[in-house]
């Protein structure tokens, strides 16, 4: 049953290649090669390359039962679309295999993941059962179901609890899973010696509606340089001040998780990452111990001009965290150099009160470059990027005086998309540094070497490829600005 689904849905993708629309299909991050994309699911490094899988719906560029799209990379920048890892076959998946992780234990594959039925006639997400199972793979490719390993939730009128993170802590199996009691959010943790035996450890975190939402989705849970880190997406946070403007948020606290199971919260909320599509975040430990993140890269809700092209949404680029106090750093992976192809160096300049083309054009680009604050007076000065020739479309990155913010203006970027979003620039800096990846439909940009990060997805027309350096009222002083341009790998 399980094989003949999966050809289906093959076939499927394989109808959909030649009527895909590609305008915006991205160039050097990873997308479906047609249908619909969502979360990140089971990162893992296994016999020596690193697999991804997905949150995919096949049959359409909408989301629909949820089956685990599947690639491969052994270098984090190259990657190879592999057959679909899990269908929905099952009575206990049979609406969707949803989100959850992957380990290695003796050489075999193994998925965590959740089972997802609709109870009633319509679509209600107060009427679902939700179970968390296992399939295993000792070819990395083929994937047999083990049924069910979590029936019922510790309370059993929890309806929603889903995407197990399991990992391994002093050589037992740990399992952390989201989720709502009422319109509380919990994290859950399990513990297990072989996958398939569970035993409750209880509940790690409670929260409550306000302040802390109505259910955490996908957590993760890891050390990183002595502090343990509860990264997870909150549903349900009230937007404040400059905060929490998106549907749901990505969010992480720091603090300590003990050996009994509880995680005793040292520090504030943050939202992980600034820009208006990035959720559902997971990490994998690298075998050179680095931390690295992908999520992704939409948001419900958002406007998704490709579900017209049939295909839709992406991962990020994958990134590196590093601690600093209780914040994440989060920089582009190292091995992302590789896809730096001519160069362009352009010299420092002032701009007075207008703006300067800048001497590069193209839609898969990289800038580095430093604002610097003491000697400018503009109002406003930054890039404007992704521009059209007539100047109604373009991409705005710049530092607000008044405000003393990092602004991200997608307000002309194209199709369907608008709204900006910000990061605070302290009294004290001097300068800004940038780091700006654009893709056909994507701009990511890591702020003062990754302190903060602004994601966001943009829909200018593939000709809209011009790029200046702009200020309002007064001076804005730019410095050498290196350009790259970005291998177009078609994944
Ligand atoms: C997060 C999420 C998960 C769920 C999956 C379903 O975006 O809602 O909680 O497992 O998507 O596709």
């Amino acid at each position: 049953m399980h094989a003949a689904l999966l050809d289906q849905a093959h076939r499927a993708i394989e109808k959909k290649l030649p009527e895909r629309g590609n305008d915006y299909r991205l160039g050097y991050h990873l997308s479906p090669p047609a249908g619909w994309m969502n979360d990140p699911n089971g990162l893992v490094f296994f016999r020596g390359e690193y697999h991804l899988f997905y949150q995919h719906h096949p049959y359409s560029a909408q989301w629909g039962p949820m089956h685990w799209g599947h690639a491969k990379s052994s270098d984090l920048v190259h990657w190879e679309h592999l057959p679909i890892a899990l269908a929905p076959s099952e009575a206990y998946d049979r609406d969707g295999c949803f989100s959850g992780s992957a380990v290695v234990l003796d050489d075999t594959l193994y998925l965590i993941y959740t089972g997802h039925l609709w109870l009633g006639e319509v679509r209600d997400d107060d009427k679902i059962r939700q179970v968390q199972c296992l399939a295993s793979s000792t070819d990395g490719i083929n994937f047999t179901k083990h049924g069910v390993v979590l029936q019922t939730p510790p309370d059993p009128s929890v309806m929603h609890w889903r995407d197990p993170k399991v990992w391994n802590r002093d050589g037992q199996w740990w399992m952390a899973l989201g989720a709502r009691q009422g319109d509380d959010p919990q994290l859950l943790l399990y513990r297990s010696r072989d996958l398939h035996d569970w035993e409750y450890l209880g509940c790690a975190l409670q929260g409550q509606r306000v302040p802390d939402g109505y259910m955490w989705e996908c957590p993760d849970i890891f050390e990183l340089d002595g502090r343990d880190f509860f990264l997870y997406s909150p549903q349900g946070l009230k937007p404040a001040g400059y905060d929490n403007w998106n549907l749901f948020q990505n969010s992480y606290r720091t603090g300590q998780l003990d050996d009994s199971g509880c995680f005793h919260v040292r520090g504030d909320l943050h939202e992980l990452d600034h820009g208006h599509d990035f959720y559902a975040a997971q990490t994998l430990l690298a075998p050179d111990g680095r931390r690295l993140l992908w999520a992704w890269m939409d948001m419900w809700e958002s406007p998704m001009p490709t579900q017209a092209d049939h295909w839709c949404g992406a991962l990020s680029l994958p990134r590196e965290l590093s601690r600093d106090g209780e914040r994440l750093r989060m920089r582009p992976a190292r091995e992302l150099a590789a896809l730096r192809q001519s160069q362009t160096l352009l010299q420092s300049c002032e701009v007075k009160s207008g703006s300067c083309v800048l001497d590069v054009q193209g839609a898969l680009l990289e800038f580095e470059l430093e604002l610097d604050l003491t000697g400018s007076s503009a109002e406003r000065f930054g890039l404007a990027l992704r521009c059209s020739e007539d100047g109604k479309e373009r991409t705005l990155l710049y530092f607000d005086a008044m405000a003393r913010r990092l602004v991200l203006d997608r307000q002309s970027s194209g199709a369907g998309v608008s709204g900006v979003r910000s990061v605070p620039i302290a009294a004290e800096q001097t300068r800004i540094a940038l780091r700006i990846f654009l893709d056909r439909s994507s701009i990511e940009v890591f702020v003062d070497d990754g302190a903060y990060t602004l994601s966001s997805r943009i829909y200018p027309r593939p000709d809209s490829l011009l790029a200046s350096a702009f200020a309002v009222n007064g001076t804005g002083c730019f410095s050498d600005i290196s350009v790259w341009r970005l291998a177009d790998l078609n994944i």
